[in-house]
């Protein structure tokens, strides 16, 4: 329909259309090799990401903050994710983005294949990530857009339907912003920086938010495939709105997969690259993944927070001792993204690769 979509390296096929035909065997282009199947590690259910009640943190109780500030710098160190409840967003704008998110999703393929994205902006309607011809793919659609800086936004780039979505993503947009700029301040203090450190560094107003909206639909043979597959977020923090009716998303500890359980109308945090630089490595982004089943298709809204697009992003040089020299030469988040939009999702091999020769 688009001649934008010849850029991709294949005809785009919609997950959806191959879920809602029926067919009880999955196509061999999702099929991954068997060390990338949800099987192929340890998986625990046993454990969760830690659960972490922020309320108190906007409070004017001192010893309260502390004990937020000390629960967040552990969450940071130790797992790179965490969720959180009490957060500020209301739990009904919650449920309403979720579920125009679901509407939007099934709505029939061909009134969304007008949305088609490209791999030059990764705007709109996706099937795929990385432009590798004849790459084993994920069971995902997904819908990217962009809501900072108020340049790249475009209304006309959002769904049209349903009717009240534009309006929830606004609200939920300015929501979710300001609680990444509350969680910069939270990092900030916990690294030993002024609390507007982090901000600044992401370029003080001009930070950069977008929104990836992913959906799961139900997959005929769920252990021989992911619905994304694993990776590190690329940029600086991501806060993801998960469905917490349906598991999903793995985030790896040492050699153990742990399968989220999402809290009620909690937040899941998580460190992404850009934070594990400018850190210097104190926090460290983390491999995740998601796996699909045969019952339930899932929705999740990813809002990655990122820097300023052309800043160069390094390691902050309080964070930068004769113990712990730099370990990253600055980079734009433009350049650095580059990377995963050409070769989809590869666990942290970009970040590893960056590293500066000693
Ligand atoms: C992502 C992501 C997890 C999920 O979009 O980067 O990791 O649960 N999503 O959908
Ligand atoms: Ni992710």
């Amino acid at each position: 329909m688009t001649t934008l979509d010849h850029d991709w390296p294949e005809p785009i096929v919609r997950v959806q259309s191959l879920s809602e035909s029926g067919c009880p065997l999955l196509p061999s282009r999702y099929i991954k090799p068997p060390t990338d199947r949800p099987s192929a590690s340890a998986v625990t259910t046993a454990l969760n990401i830690p659960i972490i009640d922020v309320h108190a943190f906007n409070l004017d109780q001192p010893e309260l903050r502390a004990t937020v500030l000390a629960q967040v710098s552990d969450a940071c160190r130790n797992w790179g994710f965490f969720q959180i409840v009490n957060h500020g967003i209301r739990p009904e704008l919650l449920d309403d983005v979720r579920r125009a998110w679901y509407d939007f999703f099934h709505l029939p393929v061909e009134s969304k294949q007008g949305y088609a994205n490209n791999p030059r902006t990764y705007e709109g309607y996706g099937s795929r990530l990385g432009v590798q011809k004849g790459a084993i793919l994920d069971w995902s659609d997904y819908f990217f857009l962009h809501y900072l800086p108020p340049r790249l936004k475009d209304h006309n780039k959002w769904p049209a339907q349903p009717l009240s979505l534009g309006d929830l993503i606004e609200e939920y947009g300015e929501e979710v912003v300001k609680l990444g700029a509350r969680l910069l301040k939270l990092l900030s203090l916990n690294l030993g920086l002024h609390q507007a450190y982090l901000q600044n560094a992401f370029g003080g107003e001009d930070v950069g938010a977008c929104l990836r909206v992913n959906y799961y639909p139900k997959c005929p043979q769920p252990e021989l495939t992911l619905g994304l597959s694993s990776h590190s977020d690329p940029g600086g923090l991501t806060l993801l709105l998960p469905d917490d009716r349906v598991a999903g998303l793995q985030v790896r500890k040492d050699d153990n997969w742990i399968t989220v359980k999402p809290a009620r109308h909690a937040i899941i945090v998580n460190v992404g690259d850009q934070v594990q630089v400018l850190s210097n490595t104190i926090y460290k982004s983390v491999e995740h993944r998601v796996i699909v089943n045969s019952d339930k298709e899932r929705v999740s809204l990813a809002f990655f927070y990122n820097p300023k697009s052309n800043i160069p992003i390094g390691p902050i040089k309080e964070l930068v001792t004769p113990d712990k020299p730099a370990l990253y030469s600055p980079m734009t988040f433009d350049e650095y993204r580059v990377y995963i939009r050409m070769r989809g999702p590869r666990g942290k091999s970009q970040v590893e690769s960056l590293k500066s020769p000693k």
